[in-house]
């Protein structure tokens, strides 16, 4: 109630203060107006007079001189001034004016000049114009003209009474409106966010649900449920530390991980380096948007340098990436939560072609991957990436100049010679690298030209962890082949002068926690039947499969796509009820094995689809394009099925978030066995995904799974992927590294 009669009280001062001003200024320009006006008048009429009642030398006829007459020519009076003693007044009433003007007259005849001013006397207003006579033959005369000015005070009057009752309205209809639209668009959403931060406070986020927000306060409703959203979570990790304090339970949380880092790593730095970044920048017509890139890598590392901040050296490649760091190529992420540093390396193109999609992608991906696609190894490509190499190297080292101690974290294939380099420069400094593709066996690695230089850089490092002991074991027997070292089998390490490298498995995973397992529904909606997924896309289909791919001749698309070609012709019951859809992100598609691998894989699920279709139905519905992991989740939740037909994998991240997102526990994981993760994930079907009858009577096998056999497989995966999940994968590395004797 204050504030709207302050309110009202403000807008009348400020609204009357705003007419007063005005209304002055129109007064004074009227009034200025008028005045003209008169003094033209009593001009005008006193050239009248003159040629009625004035001869030629200046005789005045004051014998004709009649009060009607004064008042035809418009005067309220005149009077001829002789002298002092002299004054004739020639018609009423200007005998008690006279008084009051003797001094002006004299003034203008001493000045020799007529001229005229305003008066007051006796209560009335009125002009006086004085006309001085020169006579030749006798001293200076004049005559005094009277002409009323009271009506320009009248007509004043008038126009303030009349602007004060206009602003006076105005004012009183502008407070109601401002009154009306201040409770209806300011109090009332106002009180409103009151009733939100309450209950934001008490972490009541049912209670923020329940109110629909008012449009315009959708952001701040937005960040608000974050808030309850965060406090509740915040509750409930405490809650969970308790418990685990209690229990000394071995599953591993962010917060536990972050716990753990401040006591390996104490003050000392971690540096994360890695090709691809985990946040790019790019323009999205007028705006600037940030994404999160389609990579195994960042999926599992971004959890872990965001429960424990640091710095992450990655290459710039979001095209908006230079407008979002400070000086020093830097910019906080992940947006609005500024967890950890990221510092963006810009690559020229020739470095980009060279050393990112000729060396890295086009020897060692397919050199590593047993994918069939030969790998190509030219000179100039390796020129290239030991140069890229050689200058991330010194950007980290440049990053740890004033550190001692600092753990560094190198990443995949990219970046082989970084950690030799780091290593003779900062002996001080553990490093690590982590491969996250397969290692081949010492014959297939044995063609590339570089491949000594490649394990030397690589035995720079203090550990280097692979997905698999499988990858490790071929990692250690190329070694053996290929450099004189002593490989230490007893506890897989290789020994080269004076410095030792441990090779160790690492099974890489994703951020899902027990707090996921307990509260799936984490305050999201619940699930969408597969039927309405498909319904958006103009599909009826009762069940629903599911792949998520970078477009990559390694992840067996065509294979895929065959099986399900083969599913449908065996088991035409399903015509019209199962649909798969496959979201394909285009990757590397500068290269011509890349671009022809999405030419084939659009061409197959369009050979298929015209082939099977029929009326409001198709086989395959193919998503090409970046998905966000939100724009994701609702296929994974909603699928009977998600297939991960790989035909080599270090280990394939899709799988183990599939059945994350299964929070009712329904579904079935297809896996194909050249994948890391079916080591792991032994409640998948596995499959070979060359073989096409074996693959397409798994999605049969799949569709038609008992519901509690289903349950079973799946609680036992997650379960699974909660005890191995990425913060246990980042705290063993962390732990490996800093048990290692420098
Ligand atoms: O997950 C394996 C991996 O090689 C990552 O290391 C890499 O980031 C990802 O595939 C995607 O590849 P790219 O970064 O070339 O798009």
């Amino acid at each position: 109630m204050r504030i709207n009669v302050s309110l009202i009280v403000a807008i009348i001062v400020a609204v009357g203060g705003v007419a007063f001003i005005f209304t002055a200024f129109q007064i004074s320009a009227e009034r200025d107006k008028l005045n003209k006006e008169l003094e033209a008048k009593t001009i005008r009429a006193s050239d009248h007079f003159f040629n009625e009642f004035v001869t030629k030398n200046d005789s005045i006829l004051i014998d004709e001189i009649t009060d009607s007459a004064v008042q035809t020519i418009g005067f309220d009076g005149v009077a001829v001034y002789l002298n002092n003693d002299s004054i004739i007044q020639v018609s009423e009433p200007t005998g008690e004016y006279l008084a009051h003007s003797k001094d002006y007259i004299r003034q203008a005849i001493a000045s020799d000049s007529s001229m005229g001013k305003y008066l007051k006397a006796d209560g009335k207003s009125f002009y006086q114009y004085i006309r001085v006579l020169g006579k030749k033959d006798s001293p200076h005369s004049a005559v005094v003209f009277y002409s009323d000015s009271g009506y320009i005070n009248n007509i004043l009057n008038d126009i303030w009474l009349r602007s004060f009752l206009r602003w006076f309205l105005q004012a009183m209809l502008i407070s109601a409106m401002t009154l009306l639209i201040i409770r209806r668009s300011i109090l009332k959403p106002i009180n409103k966010v009151v009733e939100w931060v309450k209950a934001a406070r008490f972490g009541n986020v049912e209670k923020i649900k329940a109110k629909p927000p008012t449009e315009f306060l959708q952001p701040l409703y937005k960040e608000i449920s974050g808030i309850a959203q965060e406090i509740q979570e915040a509750k409930a990790i405490a809650q969970e530390e308790a418990r685990l304090r209690t229990t000394a339970e071995a599953v591993w949380t962010p917060e536990r991980l972050s716990e753990e880092m401040k006591q390996i790593l104490e003050d000392k730095t971690m540096v994360v380096v890695s090709n691809r970044e985990p946040y790019m920048h790019v323009k999205s017509g007028n705006e600037i948007e940030c994404i999160v890139p389609a990579s195994g890598m960042v999926t599992a590392m971004e959890p872990i340098v965001k429960a424990c901040g640091g710095l992450w050296i990655a290459s710039g490649s979001g095209d908006a990436d230079k407008e979002m760091v400070d000086e020093n190529d830097k910019v906080q992420v992940p947006p609005y939560e500024n967890k950890y540093t990221l510092r963006r390396i810009w690559l020229t193109k020739e470095q980009e072609h060279h050393y990112y999609y000729g060396f890295s992608n086009e020897g060692l991906w397919p050199l590593c991957h047993i994918a069939h696609t030969r790998p190509v190894f030219r000179k100039i490509d390796w020129d290239y990436y030991k140069e890229v190499n050689e200058m991330y190297a010194k950007a980290v080292i440049k990053e740890i100049k004033d550190k001692d101690e600092p753990f560094v974290l190198v990443q995949d294939y990219h970046f082989a010679l970084v950690p030799k380099l780091i290593k003779e420069a900062r002996s001080d400094a553990r490093v690590a690298l982590f491969w996250h593709i397969p290692w081949p066996n010492p014959e297939s690695f044995g063609i590339c030209p570089w491949k000594k230089e490649i394990l030397t850089g690589l035995l720079g490092a203090d550990l280097l962890g692979f997905h698999t002991q499988y990858h490790c074991n071929n990692f250690l027997e190329t070694v053996n082949h290929t450099l004189e070292s002593r490989v230490i089998w007893e506890n897989f390490s290789v020994k080269i002068a004076n410095h030792f490298t441990l090779v160790k498995p690492f099974p890489i995973s994703i951020a899902f926690t027990s707090r996921d397992i307990e509260n799936p529904s984490n305050g999201k909606d619940v699930v969408n039947t597969p039927a309405d997924i498909l319904k958006k896309h103009g599909i009826n289909a009762q069940y629903m499969g599911i792949g998520v791919d970078r477009i990559d001749y390694t992840k067996g698309l065509l294979e895929k796509f065959l099986a399900i070609e083969r599913f449908i012709e065996k088991n035409p019951d399903y015509v019209g009820k199962f649909t798969f859809v496959q979201i394909g992100a285009p990757s590397r598609s500068l290269l011509k094995t890349y671009s022809d691998t999405i030419s084939a894989v659009e061409q197959e699920a369009n050979r298929i689809n015209f082939k099977l279709k029929v009326k409001g139905w198709q086989p395959i519905l193919f998503l090409k394009g970046h998905h966000s992991h939100e724009q994701i989740q609702p296929y994974y939740e909603s699928a009977n099925l998600c297939m991960v037909t790989s035909l080599h994998d270090g280990m394939n991240l899709v799988a183990k978030e599939y059945v994350a997102s299964k929070k009712n526990n329904d579904g079935v994981l297809i896996l194909s066995q050249f994948a890391g993760a079916s080591q792991e994930l032994h409640g998948a079907l596995i499959i070979n995904p060359y073989d096409i009858e074996e693959s397409s009577d798994a999605i049969l096998t799949a569709l038609e799974m008992p519901e509690d056999l289903q349950q079973q497989k799946m609680k036992m995966m997650r379960r699974l992927i909660v005890k191995h999940n990425v913060y246990s994968w980042g705290a063993n590395i962390l732990r490996t590294m800093a048990s290692i004797e420098n």
